[in-house]
């Protein structure tokens, strides 16, 4: 009888534990970024050396990947630093074009670097210090640099949630407020504009990122040397896929534009091993610099240059990816790999039909009207 009871009561218990261990509600702060797979295209993160390779964290200590969440929705993916207490890279799925700048938005913090166990929802920074990462407070009292944000606000699926300084580094005011600024602009131009899936909805992939520097914010938060962003798409306009990149460092500078450059230039700036769409079809050796013209002046792109940049070798190219240099291990992500068709150009062969698979979001937003951005 008695010992009937007792194993009752361990069944209980053993039960109790195991439906709170998968409570589903559980942290966004999570231990792979393959738990926040929806902000990458084809689901598949990029290769960042010594970060991120081949889906995996290399040291889980010390790089936290945050599912960036606000009133329960998640909204973008970052990888931080907990070390230098900047972000190495925010990521997003660019779907609709929302509206102004909210006013004065509050600064957030992601309350579960600091305790697995807090609010998976980001809360508001205050004027508290924090142990893994920085603060409203570090950023305070100094004219030089702004809270720069990764994702930007206008790409954002909820604004506010880019306020958070999990996806902000100092960056120096002219920079950000500058050419970066005007890019950031010339970008959304591009996707709002060019960037249409198979099912005629806007839909691109953005991957922003920032290289730690040598100097420090407040005793406390890495000043990066440089930033750096890319962003993919497919066409249905164009019936290809489109990208492009763009970096500088983050100096005091008054220049008006960045130069829009390749992934494969990208790539070869910040070390060959970075491969930010790894296992895609975004080209790595075009970008969209010939549809500027068609653009809007309030787009702030850059003005042609005379050298004219051949669009496009449209020789042989073979497959879009060769580049990746052997993809060392054979990459356990496999599951990216569309099959290239071994004829040149993409154009003919119908186009990747992930745009419906990679967005569980997609049906609940519907179609959008997608007005264009003021
Ligand atoms: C997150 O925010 C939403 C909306 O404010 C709220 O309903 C929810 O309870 C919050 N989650 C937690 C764990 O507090
Ligand atoms: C997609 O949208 C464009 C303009 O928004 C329109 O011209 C085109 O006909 C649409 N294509 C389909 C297949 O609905
Ligand atoms: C450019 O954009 C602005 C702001 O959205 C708009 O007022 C203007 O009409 C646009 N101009 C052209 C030529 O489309």
């Amino acid at each position: 009888m008695a010992l009937v009871k007792v194993q009752g009561l361990l069944l209980l218990l053993l039960t109790a534990v195991l439906l709170l261990s998968i409570s589903p509600t559980g942290s966004e702060v999570v231990d792979s970024v393959k738990d926040c797979p929806e902000f990458f295209l084809q689901q598949t993160p990029p290769n960042i050396p010594g970060v991120l390779e081949n889906g995996n964290i290399q040291d889980q200590n010390r790089y936290k990947v945050i599912c960036q969440t606000l009133s329960d929705q998640r909204t973008f993916v970052t990888v931080y630093d907990t070390e230098n207490k900047i972000p190495v890279f925010s990521a997003s799925r660019y779907t609709i074009s929302v509206g102004k700048r909210p006013k004065n938005p509050r600064w957030l913090i992601e309350p579960q670097l600091e305790d697995t166990r807090a609010n998976k929802n980001m809360t508001k920074a205050g004027s508290k210090t924090y142990n893994h990462q920085a603060g409203d407070i570090d950023y305070k009292s100094q004219s030089h640099f702004d809270r720069g944000h990764l994702l930007p606000s206008s790409y954002g699926l909820d604004q506010k949630a880019t306020f958070t300084l999990t996806n902000v580094v100092p960056q120096i005011k002219s920079f950000n407020q500058g050419s970066w600024n005007n890019m950031e602009q010339c970008v959304k131009c591009v996707m709002d504009k060019f960037c249409y899936n198979n099912n005629n909805n806007t839909e691109a992939f953005v991957v922003i990122g920032a290289e730690p520097g040598n100097t420090l914010l407040n005793n406390k938060v890495n000043i990066p040397s440089k930033m750096w962003t890319a962003f993919c798409c497919y066409s249905n306009s164009k019936q290809r896929w489109l990208a492009g990149a763009h970096w500088d460092e983050n100096e005091d500078k008054r220049n008006t534009y960045l130069q829009t450059k390749t992934l494969v230039e990208l790539s070869t700036d910040l070390g060959k091993q970075f491969d930010l769409f790894h296992g895609t079809r975004c080209p790595l050796h075009t970008t969209v610099t010939e549809f500027y013209s068609q653009l809007n002046n309030s787009c702030h792109c850059p003005p042609p240059i005379s050298t004219t940049s051949v669009p496009s070798t449209s020789t042989s190219n073979p497959p879009t990816n060769t580049f990746t240099p052997a993809s060392t291990t054979s990459s356990s992500l496999s599951t990216a790999s569309v099959p290239v068709s071994t004829t040149s150009g993409p154009s003919s062969t119908t186009p990747a039909p992930l745009s419906t698979a990679s967005v569980p979001v997609s049906t609940t937003s519907g179609p959008s009207s997608t007005t264009p951005a003021p």
